[in-house]
């Protein structure tokens, strides 16, 4: 595990996007893992900026994203799918046929969650999945529990997490009590992964995540057992790094 702590939150964003940009060079075809959350929201302006200056091209990229809240449409504002065509997708070169994110429409949990694992066994697997990092140690929407679930599956979402999100609705009634998610599993598949985190209220997970005993009940700390993963932080969420 790389774990690269930088000065600050534009300076974490440039470092990210150059770890995806340079995956892309490296194969024009590469599936990419992405996420949505408030902090990519940097590094996906960093690489809208990049393919507006011509340094960079999604036209063969296939993506996938972590998740989805279960019962919003794709036009719902506050879906994962708006929030990818706003802050990335509507922005770059990618053919919309290969963009991914789970169907929040769709109530049938079987169904999108097998036809989500078998895109993306299609696709040849992820190549490198960006992921960012909850308060308790969730990644997609997989929350600490006492056994890591290995598929996309249905979610409950915590109360902790219900509230970090309720932020971003008029009210937290609004907020969907129930997402799709990759599994641990399925980001575990990824050939390689890359994790962002920033700000001074991530810097105790950071450390428990990356630091403390492997175990579900902080799911991001499965990420020790991969082969391949940089972690780039920023200052205040590396604080504790030491
Ligand atoms: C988003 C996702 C979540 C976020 C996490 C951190 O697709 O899967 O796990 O990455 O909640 O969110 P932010 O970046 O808003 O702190």
């Amino acid at each position: 595990m790389n774990i690269i702590v930088t000065d600050d939150y534009a300076s974490m964003s440039r470092q990210a996007a150059d770890v995806i940009a340079g995956c892309i060079a490296e194969t024009p075809s590469c599936v990419l893992g992405l996420a949505t959350g408030s902090t990519p929201i940097g590094l996906y302006r960093s690489l809208v900026e990049r393919v507006r200056a011509g340094k960079l091209s999604f036209r063969d990229v296939t993506t996938f994203n972590l998740d989805e809240y279960r019962g919003l449409p794709a036009t719902h504002e506050q879906s994962y799918r708006h929030f990818m065509q706003t802050h990335l997708f509507d922005h770059v070169d990618v053919n919309a046929d290969a963009t991914h994110v789970p169907d929040g429409a769709n109530p049938s949990h079987e169904q999108v969650c097998a036809e989500y694992e078998q895109r993306i066994s299609d696709a040849g697997g992820i190549d490198l999945q960006l992921l960012g990092l909850g308060h308790n140690g969730h990644i997609g929407f997989n929350e600490p529990d006492d056994h890591f679930a290995v598929n996309t599956h249905l979610v409950r979402l915590h109360e902790r997490t219900i509230q970090a999100n309720s932020r971003l609705f008029d009210h937290i009634d609004e907020v969907p009590r129930e997402a799709y998610t990759m599994g641990v599993g399925t980001i575990m598949r990824a050939a390689r992964i890359l994790v962002v985190a920033s700000g001074a209220d991530k810097a105790q997970i950071v450390r428990d995540a990356f630091f403390g005993p492997v175990t579900p009940q902080v799911p991001a700390s499965v990420l020790q057992l991969h082969p391949y993963v940089t972690v780039i932080v920023d200052e205040q969420a590396g604080a504790l790094c030491v």
